[in-house]
């Protein structure tokens, strides 16, 4: 099935998105090493490299189809933050953001008959309940043991140990 221009720009919109959120992660965490945090700095890290991942499926999806892939704009992200619970209250935020994004390149897809992107987008759609449940729990967390004191030093402890596995790619 030849791949339609409406669903090849809002793809490579999206690859904007995600290369944007990875961007923001990762000043996230050159936020929280600077502050003495390096678990979390290294979780946020880990996202910074799955946001990546998210941008090159998509990426490589539309090259998989026939179309132009093509990288604009990345705006400058944020640089400074409140503090901790500050940070997982924006990322919270962002990825409700990015799950309407994707749930709007579904729709747009649907609309022009390419179950082949649905398909593809269905991954997506699963990885965003997953990603909006993580930052929430953290946050949760945080609200918990507040932002400072022993507490902390064990979640930090915790979240260092996250690594980064692709299942982004796995999963094509
Ligand atoms: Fe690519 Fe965090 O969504």
């Amino acid at each position: 099935m030849k791949f339609g221009k409406k669903v090849e720009q809002i793809l490579n919109e999206q690859v904007v998105k995600e290369i944007w959120s990875a961007h923001l992660y990762l000043s996230m965490s050159s936020w929280l090493e600077t502050n003495g945090l390096k678990g979390f700095a290294n979780w946020m890290r880990v996202q910074y490299q799955e946001e990546m991942s998210h941008a090159m499926k998509i990426f490589d999806f539309i090259l998989a189809r026939g179309g132009h892939a093509v990288i604009g704009a990345i705006d400058s992200v944020p640089t400074e933050f409140k503090g901790l619970k500050h940070i997982f209250e924006e990322t919270c935020k962002h990825e409700g953001i990015v799950t309407e994004s994707i749930h709007n390149c579904f729709e747009v897809a649907e609309k022009e008959r390419d179950f082949s992107t649905t398909n593809m987008l269905q991954w997506f759609i699963d990885e965003q309940v997953e990603e909006e449940q993580t930052a929430l729990e953290i946050l949760n967390q945080i609200k918990l043991i507040g932002e400072e004191g022993s507490a902390i030093y064990l979640l930090d402890k915790e979240l260092g140990t996250r690594v980064f596995v692709n299942t982004a790619q796995s999963a094509q």
